[in-house]
């Protein structure tokens, strides 16, 4: 984990926030699970295609080039857009959060975010956890510092997962389901007095 008060927080967190966006966002337009998704972005790509065929009528200009060369158009647009958007939700709370676990090596990289949940006690929310290149261990090594990191400090882990794939992956790692979407793992040895558990 790399403490993250003083210089070059703003810029660290950026980077941070701009990794995770860029990861999320090849892996939700690449994983199957994620299909919805990847329909959004088809739509959102021929919704450019439409307007410039829209476009090309109403200036006089071959309208059947100019609906390809919209979507063609569209793609990097609406990529930059969703990127930036996630950008957007991901540089403040990297800003906000109280430890950010990291892992660098020369071939690729992990980031997790831990936050304590305001108005319990003992409990610690886990997000952005993202590393690159994908199936390479750097997320499992990395979840497993916050779960060190947990066992010391006697802290419980909360989290929703992105996938079931990934769900079936934290359960791998010890967490359990509290309902539908999330997930929690209690320290080992916990010491149940100081931890929260009613939300
Ligand atoms: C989830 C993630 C952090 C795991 O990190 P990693 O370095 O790939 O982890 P590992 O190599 O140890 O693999 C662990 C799990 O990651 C998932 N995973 C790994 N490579 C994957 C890929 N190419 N596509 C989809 N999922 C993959 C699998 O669930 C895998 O578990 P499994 O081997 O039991 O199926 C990483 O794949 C990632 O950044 N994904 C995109 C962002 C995301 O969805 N984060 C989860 C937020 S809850």
């Amino acid at each position: 984990m790399t403490p993250d008060p003083g210089r070059g927080r703003i810029s660290r967190a950026l980077h941070d926030a701009l990794f995770v966006s860029v990861v999320t966002f090849v892996a939700v337009v690449t994983d199957p699970l994620h299909h919805r998704a990847a329909w959004m972005f088809g739509v959102l790509a021929l919704s450019g295609g439409i307007s410039g065929g829209v476009l090309a009528a109403a200036l006089g200009l071959p309208v059947l080039a100019a609906v390809p060369a919209g979507v063609v158009a569209a793609v990097p647009v609406w990529l930059a857009l969703l990127v930036l958007a996630a950008l957007l939700v991901e540089w403040p709370a990297f800003l906000r959060s109280a430890m950010v676990f990291r892992h660098q090596d020369a071939a690729g990289r992990a980031v997790a975010r831990v936050s304590e949940v305001p108005g319990r006690t003992g409990v610690w929310r886990v997000s952005s956890v993202t590393a690159w290149p994908r199936g390479d261990g750097r997320g499992t090594a990395l979840m497993r510092e916050v779960l060190r990191a947990a066992d010391r400090r006697q802290r419980v882990l909360e989290l929703v997962p992105s996938t079931r794939r990934i769900r079936a992956w934290y359960l791998g790692l010890g967490f359990s389901c509290v309902d539908r979407r999330r997930l929690r793992r209690t320290p080992a040895s916990a010491v149940s007095r100081d931890i929260d558990m009613s939300r």
